[in-house]
């Protein structure tokens, strides 16, 4: 069936000795065991770490990239999980006489070998960034035609994370594109983590899972908590967009160790109020989504790091059941989000939607929690749990006596329930 789907990704190619040419190579390469799946045992929890796109577009550089590392372990994000240093759009120079793809040699005179070097000499991780089709969404060189060539150069870089956008992809199958990609990183023999950006065009939950590790499910995340932006052709969007745009429950169905979906990369410290950036991490969190933070990190704020450090939102993210969370209901015009953890203990996030402050009280013997989907369970009139406050770090009592509290606008309530 994989061989199958490879010959049709390669379809629009009306060159037939060609197509029998790739085919037999990938029999060849299937024969030896390299063709099975993506590799495994990656992303087993939702990768953390940083991109530069959302803070810097294309103004990347060597320079900036060894700072950005730096940062990571100086303000303690590295301590608190994060791992990658993803380079976005940009980096790319231009093509070898034998195809084979260099970074721009005044932004990156080192190259990228001694980039990853170096990333990984603090002990973290690279990430590079393609695109599927002819060109990037920057308009520079695409993998298209390149896979497997572009595979080996970033394994022999010694990259750790591959970003694969959609953009200049007319003509082509998202799925035979992005299979093509899987194979060449196999083929390359480097454990990559493969980050599907097709922006749920071709709704990659229902057929990215054996194919990368992580898939964008909307388009761009655009900094502000409640808007669209409208760029003419497309739109980006706030972080409630983000969150309404998809059938949640279909989503979290497909979700799980080494398969994630996507809501985009963080705005955390680009400019929202305190308490939408705290909303934004608390779900994001309970989405089981990629922590990737986009903002400057060698100038953060003290509440930005304490925002994307805490640990108590981090476990709740990077719990080992990976279960997304559901949207249990409405309570007082205020969102109440539940997500499973392991040892039969639970995230709830209230998420006041609007710009006012909103009291709410919440009986939990009048809500049992019951996902069909993981089977998860709490009858409070049985179960009592202690409440945890996330962001105050603090007991807030237990689960006998109903949760009382005001969510100031655009703001949660990020509880753990404990056992
Ligand atoms: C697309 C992606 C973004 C970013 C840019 C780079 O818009 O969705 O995340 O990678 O391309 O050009």
């Amino acid at each position: 069936m994989i061989k199958l789907q490879f010959s049709f990704d390669i379809e629009i190619l009306n060159n037939r000795t060609m197509i029998k040419k790739i085919t037999l190579f990938a029999m060849l390469l299937g024969s030896l065991g390299l063709f099975s799946q993506k590799y495994d045992g990656l992303a087993l929890t939702p990768p953390m770490g940083w991109n530069s796109w959302n803070h810097f577009a294309c103004d990347v550089s060597e320079d900036m990239i060894r700072e950005m590392a730096d940062a990571m372990v100086k303000t303690g994000m590295k301590d608190a999980g994060y791992e990658y240093i993803n380079i976005d759009d940009c980096w790319h120079g231009k093509r070898d006489s034998l195809g084979f793809i260099h970074p721009d040699p005044v932004r990156f005179p080192n190259g990228m070998k001694a980039l990853a070097d170096y990333v990984h000499s603090k002990g973290l991780k690279l990430g590079i960034y393609s695109d599927a089709g002819w060109q990037t969404c920057g308009g520079h060189p695409g993998s298209r035609g390149f896979e497997y060539q572009d595979a080996q150069q970033y394994a022999k870089w010694g990259i750790d994370y591959l970003k694969y956008d959609w953009c200049n992809t007319d003509g082509l199958k998202s799925e035979g594109a992005y299979l093509t990609m899987r194979q060449a990183l196999k083929a390359a023999g480097r454990p990559i983590v493969f980050s599907i950006c097709e922006w749920g065009d071709t709704e990659p939950w229902k057929w990215a899972q054996d194919v990368g590790h992580l898939w964008r499910t909307t388009g761009d995340i655009y900094n502000c908590f409640d808007c669209v932006y409208d760029h003419g052709t497309w739109n980006s969007w706030g972080v409630l967009q983000i969150l309404d745009l998809r059938d949640n429950d279909s989503l979290r169905k497909v979700a799980g160790p080494g398969h994630w979906n996507d809501p985009d990369m963080m705005e955390i410290g680009n400019g929202m109020t305190l308490s939408e950036d705290r909303s934004h991490f608390s779900l994001w969190c309970m989405l089981a989504a990629p922590l990737i933070a986009g903002n400057d990190l060698r100038q953060m704020s003290k509440e930005t790091t304490e925002i994307l450090t805490n640990p108590h939102a981090v476990s709740v993210n990077q719990d080992s059941l990976g279960i997304q969370a559901y949207k249990h209901g409405v309570i007082g015009g205020v969102d109440v989000w539940v997500k499973p953890l392991a040892s039969n203990e639970f995230a709830v996030c209230f998420l006041n939607r609007s710009i006012n402050e909103a009291t709410i009280e919440f009986n939990w013997k009048d809500n049992p929690l019951d996902d069909t989907f993981s089977g998860k369970k709490a009858d409070f009139g049985k179960d009592t749990f202690e409440i945890f406050n996330v962001w105050e770090n603090k007991t807030l009592g237990n689960t006998k006596k109903s949760l009382k509290a005001t969510i100031q606008g655009h703001d949660v309530l990020f509880v753990k329930l404990k056992k």
